[in-house]
């Protein structure tokens, strides 16, 4: 049997995962699940460890649930072990989004300034947990979704001795599902070329049944058709730039392609009601309150709110093919190794990947389409540097990092951003 160990384990997406584990359960026998959370989190903890108890026993599935606040002590002994930590919960989240924001800038908890500062609170940690997977489980896989998950992978990479390592993304589904939904088809008809990081990734190719369909997907983009996360808005996308592009984009591009719309969405929002952070905390509460329900033995619809709707999809089955060796293709987030041009070998890339139980084997892509090689390049610079920032405590790469961003548009506003949020998230940071 299969012992997991899920770090965060009181996060409001776990019902996910234990549904994804009682659907797979005959291919992947899963005996043992660990939900691991800090003490600040113990509420929270108890009241998932009852839930997750209560759909495995009505589904009939002999998987054990334990809960713990003694990480070491849970991960003794684990095959598998997911993370799926917030660093400063979403008080610090709130901050990631809404100080950029006074200095007109994207305030967005994976990207800019706010994705800056959740990879100097999150990497620290994650190397802990890799040093304690070291000693007690040290042929267990980490499967890491917390944000922002490329940075984060791009750190274990470098700076632990972990090989064992995937990075995790539910955007890459997300974007077979949605084009599924928009031509009326069954998810597994259609395949996507994915290529390119965390939450900049690029479907390069689209197939139905092995038929290129690209230009029409790419076609009926052009009005908006919900193609996007439960967290980003949806504003279509312009034909002239679409078609030119010639690839499909994931939701993050809006940022990057879209920022002085989504600028002026995000100040709007903020207006009328306060920051992602705000809106996901009251969602968390409604969610607790439906968890807490004795009569509740399933995932309630209303988990499809949030943003990571599905991630449970990305992880059971990359899980299950690392486990059953099955060669299957998934888009995961892995060491380069030479497959996307341009990108060092040793840096984190999201791309397809044929998954053994050897792990994830990218498949190669060579040069990235011109016009999106340089803004891959960029973020993967801003990664790379973020991430020696958080290891080192070293302001100056922070600066770096900041500034070279290219949703912060000068070093001036960079640095009163950086000085406020250092000041904002000090008690997170404590290598400064
Ligand atoms: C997307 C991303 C996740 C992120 C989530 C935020 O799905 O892939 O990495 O955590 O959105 O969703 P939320 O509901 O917390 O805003
Ligand atoms: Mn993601
Ligand atoms: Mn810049």
């Amino acid at each position: 049997g299969i012992k997991i160990v899920t770090i965060g384990g009181g996060s409001s997406y776990t019902p996910e995962l234990v549904e994804g584990f009682i659907n797979r359960y005959k291919e992947l026998p899963v005996r043992e699940l660990w939900l691991v959370d800090i003490p600040e989190g113990s509420e929270k903890l108890a009241i998932i460890g009852a839930l997750a108890k209560r759909m495995v026993e009505k589904a009939g599935v002999p998987l054990e649930i334990y809960t713990s606040l003694d990480r070491r002590e849970a991960l003794t002994g684990a095959d598998f072990v997911t993370t799926q930590i917030r660093v400063g919960q979403l008080d610090a989240r709130a901050k990631d989004e809404a100080i950029p924001l006074k200095y007109g800038v994207i305030g967005q908890e994976t990207n800019g300034p706010g994705g800056l500062f959740k990879g100097l609170r999150t990497i620290p940690v994650i190397l802990d947990i890799c040093r304690d997977i070291e000693t007690y489980c040290p042929n267990a896989w980490l499967i890491n979704f917390s944000n922002p998950a490329g940075m984060v992978t791009e750190a274990v990479l470098r700076y632990s001795n972990i090989t064992k390592t995937v990075g995790l993304c539910n955007v890459p589904v997300g974007m077979r599902m949605g084009v599924a939904e928009m031509l009326g088809v069954d998810a597994d008809r259609i395949h996507i070329d994915f290529a390119g990081l965390n939450h900049m990734v690029y479907g390069l190719n689209i197939y139905l049944d092995g038929e290129t369909i690209t230009e029409d997907v790419l076609d009926k983009l052009v009005s908006g058709n919900g193609l996007t996360m439960k967290n980003i808005v949806d504003l279509g996308w312009d034909k002239d730039f679409i078609r030119g592009l010639a690839a499909l984009p994931c939701p993050y591009h809006r940022y990057y392609y879209q920022t002085s719309k989504l600028l002026e969405e995000e100040q709007e929002d903020f207006a009328e009601k306060g920051t992602r952070a705000q809106v996901v905390k009251q969602l968390e509460k409604e969610l607790f309150d439906i968890y807490k329900n004795p009569d509740l033995t399933v995932k309630p619809k209303q988990l499809e709110e949030r943003g990571g709707a599905y991630y449970s999809d990305a992880a059971c089955s990359l899980i299950n093919s690392i486990y059953n060796n099955k060669g299957d293709i998934q888009p995961v987030n892995t060491q380069n190794n030479g497959a996307i041009a341009g990108i060092p070998d040793d840096s984190a890339v999201e791309v397809n990947c044929v998954i053994t139980k050897d792990g994830p084997k990218p498949i190669a892509v060579g040069d990235l389409p011109v016009a999106t090689r340089g803004l891959v390049q960029q973020i993967k610079s801003f990664e790379q540097i973020s991430a020696e920032a958080a290891v080192t405590g070293d302001y100056q790469k922070a600066m770096l990092a900041m500034t070279i961003n290219p949703l912060v548009p000068s070093d001036t506003i960079a640095k009163n951003i950086l000085d406020e949020m250092m000041e904002a998230h000090r008690d997170y940071l404590p290598q400064f």
